[in-house]
Order: C-alpha cells, then sequence, then structure tokens
C-alpha cells in the first residue's frame, strides 16, 4: 500500500475467475490486454487489487497456469484474507477482528446436519469460511434454515451462494464488499481518487454496494449477481452491465466511466492515448516489447520503417547483458531480431510485462526495473530485467539492459534473443 506516495488515480478491484481470467479462453487475449493497458498506463500510479474465493492454495495454482499481473493488495478466501505486496504480508488485524461471535466449531455442527450440502476441498476450508456445493435448486431453501440455526446458536455470519454452485459461510464482519471497506478506510488520507470494482457471481455482489465505487458486472456475469442487481442497484449509474467478457469488460468499464486510457498497445501500437504517457516509461517498456512480440509472429507489415523506428530506439553503443551473463551490443541484437520476422508465426508465443517500476535518476535519465515473461509453446520463462532509459525530444532512447532468470531458471542461451 506504501508504493505510491499519494492517492492512488485509479484502485481497480477484481475478482478472478471468470472476470480477469476467462477460462473459456486458452489464448488468455483479453487478459493479456488488460496487462500490456495497466503496465503502460496505470501501474505507475494506481493500485490493483484482487478479491478472489479462492485460498492461497489455489489462488497460487491459478497463477501458474494463467499470465496474472502481480497485484498490489490481494483478497482471497471470499474476503476472509488480505495480504500485501510481491510476497503477500497476510493482514492479521482482519484475521483477528473476524473472530467477532464467530466459532467454526459451531458451524461446522450445524452444518453437518444437511445432507445436501457437500464439502469443498481441504484447501478451500479457511479459518474464516466454511465452503460446501449445494445444487441450485436446493440452495436458498438450505441457507435460510441454516441462517435461521446458527444464528439461534450466537453467530454472527453471512452465507453467500455463487456461480449457482457454491456455498460458503462467513463471519458477517467478512466478505469482498466489507474487506475493501476496511482497506479503503485503511487508506486514510490517501484514499483513492476512483476505485472499479469488477466481477461476475454471488460473492462479488458486495463490492457494488461500497460507497463510492463505479463497478463493472462483466458480460458473462452469472444469474445471481444479475438477479442482485436487478432488486438493488437497477437504477445506480455507477455500474455497468458491461456487453463484453471477462477482462475485455473491465476494460470497456475503465472507458464507459472515462476513468483513464482504455485502448490496450496489444491493439494499437505505439497510440499513446494521452500525449503525455509518452514520457512513461511503463509505456515505453510494454510498447516495446509488443513490437518486437508482433514482429517475430509476423503480425505486423515487414517494412524497413517499422526496423528503422525500432532501431531509433537504442543507443548505438548500448549494451545488453543475457541472464545467461552473456553480453552483446543492443545493435547485434536488433539485426538478430530484424532477421526473426515472422518466425514465431501460429507459434503460442506471448509476451508481457509485470511489476514495471522505474525511478529518475538524473534529470533525462530513467531507471527502470520489471518482471519480462516470454512464453513460447509450453514454456514459460520470467526475466527480471532492468534498463536504463534516457529522455530526448524525441522520447526514450535505451541505453542498456541487464537480465536475470527468475525461479532459479538455468535453461541454454536462446538462439533468438528479446532483450
Ligand atoms: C472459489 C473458492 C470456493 C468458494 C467460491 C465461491 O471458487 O475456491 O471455496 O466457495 O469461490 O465463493
Ligand atoms: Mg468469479
Amino acid at each position: 500500500m506504501d508504493r505510491l506516495n499519494s492517492a492512488a488515480r485509479l484502485m481497480l478491484v477484481s475478482d478472478l475467475d471468470f472476470t480477469m481470467v476467462d477460462h473459456n479462453d486458452p489464448e488468455n487475449n483479453d487478459l493479456l490486454r488488460f496487462n500490456a493497458l495497466w503496465e503502460a498506463y496505470f501501474r505507475h500510479d494506481s493500485l490493483l487489487v484482487f478479491s478472489t474465493g479462492r485460498s492461497l492454495t489455489t489462488y497460487k495454482e491459478l497463477r501458474n497456469e494463467k499470465p496474472l499481473l502481480t497485484p498490489d493488495i490481494t483478497v482471497m478466501s471470499v474476503g476472509t484474507e488480505i495480504a500485501y505486496g510481491d510476497s503477500l504480508v497476510p493482514d492479521v488485524y482482519w484475521e483477528q477482528y473476524l473472530n467477532h461471535n464467530w466459532d467454526r466449531k459451531i458451524v461446522t455442527e450445524e452444518t453437518d446436519k444437511f445432507p445436501q450440502l457437500v464439502l469443498q476441498s481441504e484447501t478451500e476450508q479457511r479459518p474464516h469460511k466454511v465452503s460446501f456445493f449445494v445444487d441450485k435448486a436446493k440452495a436458498s431453501q438450505v441457507i435460510e434454515v441454516l441462517e435461521k440455526r446458527l444464528v439461534e446458536r450466537g453467530l454472527d455470519i453471512k452465507i453467500i451462494y455463487s456461480g449457482g454452485i457454491a456455498l460458503d459461510v462467513l463471519p458477517r464482519g467478512a466478505g469482498k464488499g466489507q474487506a475493501l471497506t476496511y482497506l479503503i478506510e485503511k487508506f486514510d488520507g490517501k484514499v483513492p481518487v476512483n476505485t472499479l470494482v469488477c466481477g461476475d457471481s454471488g460473492n462479488d455482489a458486495e463490492l457494488f454496494s461500497v460507497s463510492g465505487v463505479f463497478g463493472v458486472m462483466v458480460r458473462n456475469a452469472q444469474e445471481e449477481l444479475l438477479q442482485w442487481h436487478a432488486s438493488n442497484a437497477k437504477n445506480n449509474q455507477k455500474i455497468l452491465h458491461a456487453s463484453e467478457r471477462c477482462a475485455a469488460g473491465i476494460i470497456q468499464a475503465i472507458g464507459h466511466f472515462g476513468l483513464g486510457p482504455c485502448i490496450s498497445l496489444r491493439d494499437e501500437l505505439d497510440s499513446p492515448e494521452y500525449s503525455t504517457q509518452c514520457l512513461n516509461p511503463g509505456f515505453e517498456v510494454v510498447n516495446l516489447y509488443l513490437a518486437c512480440e508482433k514482429w517475430q509472429r509476423g503480425e505486423v507489415e515487414k517494412s524497413e520503417e517499422f526496423v528503422q523506428n525500432l532501431k531509433s530506439k537504442f543507443h548505438p553503443s548500448g549494451v545488453f547483458v543475457h541472464a545467461s551473463g552473456v553480453e552483446k551490443s543492443l545493435n547485434e541484437c536488433l539485426d538478430e531480431l530484424e532477421k526473426s520476422y515472422g518466425h514465431m508465426q501460429g507459434c503460442r508465443f506471448r509476451v508481457w510485462v509485470d511489476r514495471v517500476s522505474s525511478a529518475q535518476i538524473g534529470s533525462d535519465t530513467w531507471l527502470v526495473k520489471f518482471d519480462k515473461w516470454e512464453l513460447s509453446g509450453k514454456e514459460c520463462r520470467c526475466y527480471l530485467t532492468t534498463v536504463l532509459l534516457n529522455l530526448k525530444p524525441e522520447g526514450f532512447t535505451w541505453m542498456h539492459v541487464h537480465q536475470t532468470w527468475m525461479n532459479g531458471s538455468t535453461l541454454e542461451t536462446e538462439t533468438v534473443w528479446l532483450f
């Protein structure tokens, strides 16, 4: 939360499954479009929050399967667990607070009496969350009776039904909405200028009730969320039911509510929506790597102009230190790139960056650090990358690039280097 010096321009709070992540899209096109948008235009002055029903265990599984960015704050297990930063430091105060009138043992004693409730996997049973599957047809009756019995036993609980199948029992003070309210209060003098919440299912409903927020229900939103909206927030102009699925719906909402740039560089290279963005190192990095990806995939026209434009971005005596320790001139790398036009055509080849951060270290010099991810077929590699950029009136010049392998990877040096 302390990454930014002033209030965030936008705090984007998104659910993961079928909101940020479209499980029907194996190419992850819209997720990658969102990633490029976020790192180019928002990372430096905004906050990304993931709010998921998943536990830490299954959240990590999803991170291994999908090209998710690293959020600033992660809210897990339906708002019962909050963690900060890259290293997921847990908020112990939040967990202590949730102990109020909560007794997990009493909950399970009562739920055991319902044969309709099928316990979810062990990983999803958490200190402040007891989770089941229950048929849609039986859900409302079970919820009504169970709630009554738990209240009779002195507990302050809430029951949430999601995706037409999952039933969670939580402390009354928990849930995605309560967790967000808690976070907003914690910002104290640095409350984000705008907040956009994004969701698709029942456990997301309370996000839309948090005071002052904009909200987007993605096109593929579940019946229970749409019903909640119809009965509780029908005339709320700050909630959009997107005509686009998942992450595409999030991008759509950013545009709809005027919360910032809404054209991803994946859709249009070199097109800063605001001219000032040209001076943003995040824009520079995302734009350059996408140009390289599209060149290798043969998705841009093979023209001398494109190559010259790329070449003009590099300092003639600039150096690239590859993760293997091998050093090359940036010119040599560009020559290799030039020859690699279309080499990745039709391949599962994608490049994206995460965690772009930068520091101005001189009047016209920036030190930029980020994770560069490269998916090639089934292999996915991550390079921690540092770049020295020099700002000239015509834009940034790349002076030096240095990479380190992440996750202890010791793969052989590749034939084609994408700095
Ligand atoms: C996620 C969790 C599950 C929960 C569901 C709905 O799928 O893994 O435990 O029931 O979200 O909140
Ligand atoms: Mg969801």
